[in-house]
């Protein structure tokens, strides 16, 4: 990840908790969006919404009117009247009032179908492609594509929640919500890279905040088109991390499969967490120290800024009817000595993992490639299921007074 400023909770003069961090604003204007470098927030909510509008003058006005939005709300203001109801007939509600802005950031993003629209006139960004089918997908349509992407993300929950009303506000006439996805990540105390659901830390080797490297790795390449200078792509999977299993399974070989201690993140063959992986390390019998199969050996080389959320939605996938299938046979694995053979409690359908987020401005060389190396052959395969998928083009940043998307409409 791009760095986390998890603030620490100080008590209040009445003993409440209070957030330094709170008031913080994020600028939602500059060349590039808000919400891709910068520090991980700890909350998010990924909406995806389908156009129901026919023509590109609509969309400018959807995206005049989301950017007005964004613009006030991330400064811990309430939204612009809506255009629907300019008499004030409804009103936002004040579910947000006294919070601060938490760091809100709004990142939009559109799919390919958006680029096709009648009246748009701009030649698509060149790497917008659908995602190939990976080996072991278990993809469910309902959570993947979708034409509009709105990233939202605060370190503040009610204020992503607030974020998301005064979003949805927007969308009638224009659009429908297709799919949303709601995910945290905490900072351990006193700082330093957070963990995922199998309490590995994650985002070790990212790209360093600031660094030309992020750059390169992230923004537009030159050879896309001139309006969308500025821009990158988001690949957005929904993975379910099977904790069940994972459970189960002995912390020396946990650390086999990632290649990494989950102690502190080191490397198997170092001391410490940012240690360089030494794959070329050989232990007792000449057996690599960082296995063929681990993960980090398998996605090494692939370069991309990783920005994921874990997520946790306990029953509530499978009591809804959805994927993974609720009626799925949960997989056999050994019960404690002793104790009678159970009907599982269930838990092998526990909805929990991340919601893995790459950013780059090449998701072929990037993402694609590595999945495809990770789909073929990775120890964490046993443990994981890809069950939601989209890309999206992340538009340009916007100056005060223009909107996100004004070089493409
Ligand atoms: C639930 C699924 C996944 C889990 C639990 C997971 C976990 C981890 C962990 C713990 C690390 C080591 C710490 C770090 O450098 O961040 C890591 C590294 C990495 N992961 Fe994953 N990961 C998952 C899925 C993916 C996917 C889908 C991709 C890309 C297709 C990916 C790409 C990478 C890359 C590029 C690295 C850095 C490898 C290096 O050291 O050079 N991961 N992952």
């Amino acid at each position: 990840m791009a760095g986390f400023a998890g603030g620490q909770l100080q008590a209040g003069v009445d003993g409440t908790p209070v957030d330094p961090a709170a008031e913080e604003v994020v600028s939602a204007f500059g060349v590039h969006q808000a919400g891709i470098t910068t520090a991980q927030q700890r909350y998010a909510t990924f909406v995806a919404a389908d156009l129901t509008i026919t023509d590109g003058a609509l969309l400018r006005r959807l995206l005049a009117d989301i950017s007005a939005t964004v613009a006030l709300v991330t400064q811990g203001q309430e939204p612009p009247p809506s255009p629907m109801f300019p008499d004030g007939a409804i009103t936002p509600t004040d579910f947000a009032t006294g919070l601060g802005a938490a760091r809100l950031t709004m990142t939009v993003g559109v799919g390919a179908r958006v680029l096709e629209l009648p009246g748009i006139t701009r030649e698509a960004p060149r790497r917008l492609r659908p995602l190939p089918a990976f080996a072991g997908d278990h993809l469910d349509p309902r959570w993947g594509g979708g034409d509009l992407l709105v990233q939202i993300c605060a370190d503040d929950a009610q204020v992503v929640s607030a974020a998301m009303r005064a979003l949805r506000a927007r969308l009638p006439g224009y659009a429908v919500i297709r799919w949303t996805h709601s995910g945290f990540l905490s900072a351990p105390t006193g700082g330093g890279t957070p963990r995922n659901m199998f309490g590995h830390k994650d985002g070790t080797s990212n790209p360093r905040p600031g660094s030309a490297e992020l750059a390169d790795i992230v923004w537009s390449l030159p050879d896309e088109p001139a309006w969308f200078a500025g821009g990158t792509y988001l690949v957005f999977r929904k993975i379910r991390m099977k904790t069940a299993s994972w459970d189960l399974t002995t912390r020396d070989e946990q650390d086999a499969v990632i290649g990494r201690r989950r102690s502190d993140g080191a490397p198997l063959t170092g001391e410490q967490e940012f240690d360089q992986p030494d794959l070329e390390d050989t232990g007792a019998g000449g057996a690599p120290v960082i296995a063929e199969d681990a993960h980090i050996r398998r996605a090494h080389g692939f370069s991309m800024l990783r920005r994921s959320y874990n997520y946790d939605y306990g029953f509530l996938t499978a009591m809804a009817g959805g994927s993974p299938d609720p009626l799925e046979h949960p997989e056999d694995h050994p019960h404690a000595p002793g104790t009678e053979d159970h009907h599982h409690g269930g838990h092998g359908k526990l909805d929990v993992g991340l919601l893995f987020c790459a950013y780059g401005n090449d998701p072929d060389s990037q993402f694609v490639a590595a999945q495809h190396r990770l789909a073929e052959h990775d120890r964490l395969n046993t443990f994981i299921q890809h069950t939601g998928s989209a890309i999206f083009a992340i538009l340009p940043g916007f100056r005060d007074g223009g909107y996100v998307g004004d070089t493409l409409v």
